[in-house]
């Protein structure tokens, strides 16, 4: 589905990454190598917060899940037995007017020709299928034996470890095996920012069940998912679960959604649901030529799991998260004069910085040993930032900018000076309302713990 793409709020966003740390482009002083980011401070902070949640709810709170973290680096017979070897392509047509390589559905079409998106050239190849693995060797030797590939999805480590993970967990089906990591697919057209990249990482949960079952978790599965993204601030408005049609799902798959995302540059997939039936396993059997079988004590049965596969997109949704929480209100200046205000309004529980704290004068060495004694209070409970420098309203709305849910402000009051019932008392701003309430340093913990659950 398409939706008008909004180019000038997508600049803004860009250049908010960049100014602030959150995305950079990688190798950048060398001219920068495309389809390849690098997180700094603020975005690794983001991006570890989203795979910790995901992490939580689909392991740690969940008795039928258990995790692992397989190797990058693949053996080719896996990958031909999935059938990445022989068709994990994507049809590429060149221009020979401006030399752009260009995948088929990137093509525009006036008046019933097919166009160059990039000069409009008309003189274009026959698209033919391109391998998206990256392909690497192992060890010394550069020849065919060597050969091995960076892992274009983490699901394929998960089947293969399958029936040991199944022995050493002990788990009944359904079950299911969570990865989170690194994935690579040398996309002819990385686009969009971080949308498609070169260098990603998926969060996958492959979950196995008993055929009968099949449907069934299809459907759960995606309610849990939209959920998830209900739950880190992402409003159901902005998501909808599209049923991929037959002639668009992979054979193999019974049933198939894509979980899309109101991006500004319109409706673009941020996780795929796939009921995979036993496909897999049964490549996997076949080519290894061991038993994938899972034994039912109570049927006596043996027969090959079915699986669903919730396969999300880290990349993507951190984009997602930031896309969602860009705003722009009005606010006053320290004069009064309302300004624009530019604030990152993430759910407290992904936003990088949970809270700012600033002594309200920086050469005032009591308010400043105050403050510093609430950043220790609080350091071991959340990520704090300490900002002495600067009028307050200017600090408040650097934190702003960055998405930082809370500000405590250690003032004269805190010091008693002004009323002693207002001794070690500190003013705490909620970042959407701007409201501050004045609140015990001891009941901060409490207070803000609950505020980010
Ligand atoms: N194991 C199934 C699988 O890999 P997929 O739909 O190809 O399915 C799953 O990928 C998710 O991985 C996508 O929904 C998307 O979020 C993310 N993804 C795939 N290709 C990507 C790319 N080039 N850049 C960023 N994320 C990507």
């Amino acid at each position: 589905m398409s939706a008008p793409s909004d180019t000038q709020r997508m600049e803004k966003i860009v250049s908010l990454c960049k100014r602030r740390g959150f995305i950079f482009q990688s190798s950048e002083i060398y001219g920068g190598l495309n389809g390849a980011w690098d997180y700094g401070p603020l975005g690794v902070e983001l991006k570890r917060n989203l795979k910790n949640y995901w992490w939580r709810v689909m392991v740690h709170e969940r008795d039928d899940v258990v995790g692992m973290d397989g190797a990058i680096l693949t053996h080719p017979d896996v990958l031909k037995a999935s059938g990445h070897v022989e068709g994990f392509t994507d049809p590429m047509i060149d221009c020979r007017t401006c030399k752009a390589h260009l995948r088929a559905d990137q093509l525009v079409e006036k008046k019933g020709v097919k166009q160059c998106p990039n000069c409009g050239g008309k003189d274009l190849t026959v698209p033919r299928q391109f391998n998206l693995m990256f392909e690497t060797h192992v060890g010394a030797a550069t020849d065919e034996s060597s050969i091995a590939y960076l892992r274009p999805e983490t699901a394929q480590s998960i089947f293969v470890q399958f029936k040991n993970i199944l022995e050493v967990s002990r788990k009944k089906l359904p079950f299911g095996i969570a990865q989170i990591g690194k994935a690579f697919r040398n996309e002819i057209n990385p686009r969009n920012f971080t949308f498609r990249s070169r260098e990603f990482e998926q969060m996958e949960l492959e979950y196995f069940c008993r055929p009968e079952q099949g449907m069934e978790l299809l459907e759960y599965w995606k309610e849990e998912r939209l959920k998830f993204y209900e739950n880190i601030g992402i409003p159901r408005s902005k998501l909808h679960a599209l049923t991929v049609p037959d002639e668009e799902r992979a054979f193999y798959s019974k049933g198939t959604y894509d979980i899309e995302y109101d991006f500004p540059f319109g409706w673009q997939e941020l996780e795929g649901i796939a009921y995979r039936t036993d496909y897999d396993l049964l490549q996997h059997q076949k080519a290894g030529g061991k038993s994938l079988e899972y034994f039912d004590e109570e049927t006596k049965q043996r027969f090959v799991p079915h699986v669903v596969e919730p396969s999300a997109g880290v990349d993507r949704t951190v984009l997602a998260l930031i896309c969602e929480a860009y705003s722009e209100d009005q606010a006053p200046d320290e004069k009064g004069k309302m300004e624009t205000r530019v604030v990152l309004r993430f759910h407290p529980r992904v936003a990088p910085i949970k809270c700012g704290v600033f002594p309200l004068l920086k050469n005032n060495p009591q308010l400043v040993g105050k403050a510093k004694e609430v950043v220790g209070l609080l350091r071991p409970h959340m990520t704090l930032f300490y900002d002495a420098s600067g009028a307050i309203g200017r600090r408040y709305r650097r934190q702003d900018e960055i998405g930082t849910p809370f500000g405590i402000t250690v003032d004269f009051e805190t010091l008693g000076e002004k009323d002693p019932a207002l001794r070690d008392t500190v003013t705490l701003r909620d970042r959407d309302s701007m409201k501050q309430e004045r609140v015990a340093i001891q009941d901060l913990p409490a207070i803000l713990r609950e505020r980010l659950a």
